[in-house]
């Protein structure tokens, strides 16, 4: 099973933040995932567009200018971390799968990405692009075909995996309170691989595997990892 620190390692420490990042590489996660959103053209790490939830300021991030926003406590002391900061953390050490929240973000992820793989000696086939929102990853396809695709999905279409077949995707990332053996058999049929979010309790962890999930999202993946030893 291959296991993905969500958020970083959030069960320990402030989601998205470069001490949840690291504490994910330090515990062997198979994959890191974080969310990104585009602010005055630059993309910075941080799952709600309110900000009241994850750090001490108020409103949402379009009320901020980039240095307010990277000012902020993230918790404990933690910034908001930007992309490329990240980037640069976990350099190549596992995937990094990069979950685009809101709009504007495919042109300024791929420029991103050109200048991380030249400069940082980025490896993208240690990246996965992930998104619900589909059109944004069609665009991502089209301006950097060699990207790897994630396609997520809070639902079962009618014609099941066949919206991520037709992205290109490489899986299918699906949410635990949906996912059944006709989905999960759709997508082994499409040559997809299944991964699911959010799950941190071990029995469910079996479960999906038995179900033919090929990995999770999970906020302790230190404990996740020992499941599957
Ligand atoms: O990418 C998997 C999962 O993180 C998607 O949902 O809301 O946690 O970003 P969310
Ligand atoms: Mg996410």
């Amino acid at each position: 099973m291959f296991i993905f620190a969500h958020r970083g390692v959030s069960g320990h420490f402030p989601e998205n933040t470069l001490k949840a990042i690291q504490a994910a590489l330090d515990c062997g996660a198979d994959g890191i995932e974080i969310d990104v959103y585009a602010l005055h053209g630059e993309l910075v790490v941080i799952h709600d567009r309110e900000l009241n939830r994850t750090t001490n300021g108020t409103g949402v991030l379009e009320d901020y200018s980039l240095t307010e926003l990277l000012q902020l406590d993230a918790g404990s002391g933690e910034k908001i971390p930007t992309l490329w900061q990240v980037l640069h953390l976990v350099q190549n050490r596992c995937l990094l799968n990069i979950e685009l929240k809101g709009h504007d973000t495919a042109e300024l992820l791929v420029k991103l990405l050109h200048k991380a793989r030249s400069e940082l000696g980025i490896d993208w086939s240690r990246l996965l692009i992930s998104s619900f929102h589909h059109p944004l990853l069609q665009q991502i396809k089209t301006l950097a075909p060699a990207l790897a695709i994630g396609a997520l999905t809070a639902s079962i279409p009618l014609d099941y995996c066949a919206f991520a077949a037709e992205l290109g995707a490489v899986s299918v990332n699906c949410d635990r309170a949906f996912i059944d053996e006709a989905m999960v058999k759709d997508a082994k049929k499409r040559g997809l691989k299944v991964f699911v979010y959010t799950v941190n309790n071990e029995r469910e962890a079996k479960r999906l595997q038995q179900l033919g999930v090929d990995g999770i999202f999970c906020n302790f993946p230190q404990e996740a990892k020992s499941w599957f030893a």
